[in-house]
């Protein structure tokens, strides 16, 4: 079993989609074990109880250095004996000392084909840009803002007529089939590196 810690920070559509899957046994050896918010009113760590997984809430706001909260993190990861982390709608960024403690195992799931549009509002940066095909993608999490190794895309057409809330909810749904197979690519160990490029064997 490989121990998935998860993090949040809002509505966590992702994180039930990787629920649904480890209840129908679809994720195993990936074992969704704990669950870490930064903000004590997101509405995924409802459904994170609702599934009887182990919820955490590290706030953010005390932390005067970004250092401290990212040890905060790490420690209560490793307490939970965590052996990949998941960003799910985590809006926060990940710093060194976590990612050192998980190497090439921090993943992040982003609403764009990176790396076209990183950073926040991907999905109406691609509306604005005119692009005719987006996505999302699950990559490995660097020191940068999405831009560590791909490991999985799916695309998503650009209707003419689309607003930001109706690509939004097309790529939401490629992201809730996405997430739960490299998660158990990942568990699986199919999940193959070669500096940048990464790739799952069938
Ligand atoms: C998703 O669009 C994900 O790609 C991005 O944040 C959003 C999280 O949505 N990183 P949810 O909380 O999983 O519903």
């Amino acid at each position: 079993m490989m121990r998935v810690g998860l993090l949040v920070s809002g509505s966590g559509t992702n994180l039930q989609a990787i629920l649904e899957a480890a209840a129908q046994g679809d994720l195993n050896p990936a074992l969704p074990a704990l669950v870490i918010s930064n903000r004590p009113d997101a509405p995924a760590l409802e459904r994170a109880r609702r599934a009887g997984i182990e919820t955490l809430v590290v706030d953010h706001r005390p932390f005067l250095r970004r250092a401290d909260f990212d040890r905060a993190l790490t420690r209560a990861l490793r307490q939970h004996q965590i052996d990949l982390v998941a960003l799910a709608g985590f809006m926060r960024i990940v710093g060194p000392e976590l990612l050192s403690a998980f190497p090439d195992r921090v993943v992040n799931i982003h609403p764009s084909l990176l790396p076209s549009f990183p950073g926040l509002h991907a999905q109406r940066q691609a509306l604005l840009y005119g692009a005719k095909i987006s996505g999302c993608t699950v990559h490995f999490v660097d020191d940068g803002i999405d831009s560590g190794p791909i490991i999985a895309q799916a695309a998503v057409e650009v209707q003419p007529h689309d607003d930001e809330a109706a690509l939004s909810a097309r790529i939401l749904a490629q992201e809730h089939l996405l997430y739960p197979r490299v998660l158990r690519a990942l568990a699986e160990g199919r999940v193959h590196r070669d500096g940048r490029r990464a790739w799952i064997r069938p």
